[in-house]
């Protein structure tokens, strides 16, 4: 089975739509999506009905628990681009812009952008904001996937708020050890078995290792971490990525972060996601992970943010120009 892993699309329908395509071209059976759907870009409405219309399920990610609730430790970017979120989702100021996005969707059918079910799906979809925000509640900050993967959207602590970046694992290896220690789940006879977790948030994609033979042969002194984690990136400039066993060790647990669809920060700005592809597990056939890095229209988003921003909008320009700088 092949599962694609999208994460912090952030509003951004021309990343999330060049995703799509480019997994379809490679292949999937169902896509999953490690939360923010919504939060800085100018198409929060159509991201969650792409999401809904495609997506197994969705975690509840800081942005979007923003849009429902309350932005929690956000810069006055963030939190402006939220409040202009909510105020779209929940109708205040969207009738204008659902139909102009409607003769957008005809337009694209017409140019054979899109082809008439998509067009006619998504033109139903945008009709129906209450089905869009039941199901925006409906999401919760915490999935088990296949029983060998805890997903959430910030860390195994914190599912909603706390960022494990890179630098953690040297500067603040604490935290990524604690996140391990919180990757358990009973197994079938009872027992906690340990597994590894999915993640989003930081918006880079790649993965923490933990070492669990250092851990095993460490001393147990005082002050000492009590397993050693690695934080391993992608190599620069790549296209798509598979780790192998020397990356990725048979047997060594990990978090992985298949990076940001619509707002990447590891200075590639081409959209990024996942493919999970599924091992046997009885004859121990470990599982495959392949990171794909996606070019998409990205003048075509910062056009739509200083359009809305035109008409008055809040939404800062630095949400348009960081999207070609990749952070
Ligand atoms: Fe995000």
């Amino acid at each position: 089975m092949r599962i694609a892993i999208v994460s912090d699309i952030h509003a951004n329908l021309a990343a999330i739509e060049a995703v799509i395509r480019h997994a379809k071209s490679v292949g999937y059976d169902s896509m999953i999506c490690l939360g923010d759907v919504v939060g800085y870009g100018p198409d929060p409405l159509e991201c969650v009905d792409i999401v809904r219309s495609t997506c197994e399920w969705s975690l509840l990610g800081n942005h979007d628990f923003a849009a429902l609730y309350e932005p929690t430790n956000f810069n006055p970017v963030a939190r402006n681009a939220a409040f202009w979120t909510r105020a779209q989702v929940f109708g205040t100021t969207a009738a204008a812009q659902i139909e102009e996005v409607l003769r957008g969707l005809a337009a694209r059918q017409a140019a054979g952008e899109i082809d008439a079910a998509d067009c006619a799906t998504r033109s139903t979809m945008l009709r129906d904001p209450k089905a869009r925000v039941d199901f925006l509640f409906s999401i919760s900050p915490r999935h088990v996937l296949l029983d060998r993967y805890i997903c959430v959207h910030g860390s195994p602590t914190r599912p909603v708020n706390e960022y494990l970046f890179p630098t953690d694992a040297e500067q603040n290896p604490h935290r990524i050890e604690r996140s391990f220690r919180m990757l358990t789940m009973p197994s079938p006879n009872g027992t906690p078995q340990r597994v590894s977790a999915l993640v989003g948030h930081t918006h880079v994609p790649g993965f923490f290792l933990e070492d669990r033979e250092f851990a095993d042969s460490s001393p147990s002194g005082r002050g000492r971490s009590d397993v050693a984690v690695e934080w391993v990136g992608l190599p620069v400039d790549i296209d798509s990525w598979t780790p192998g066993e020397d990356e990725m060790p048979r047997g060594m647990r990990f978090i992985l972060n298949p990076g940001s669809v619509g707002q990447p920060r590891d200075r590639d700005p081409r959209a990024s996601y996942a493919i999970l592809e599924t091992g046997d597990t009885t004859s121990g056939e470990p599982d495959r992970f392949t990171f794909h890095r996606v070019e998409y229209d990205i003048a075509r988003t910062q056009k739509k943010l200083h359009d809305l921003r035109q008409a008055g909008a809040d939404l800062d320009p630095w949400l348009a120009e960081r999207l070609e700088l990749g952070q």
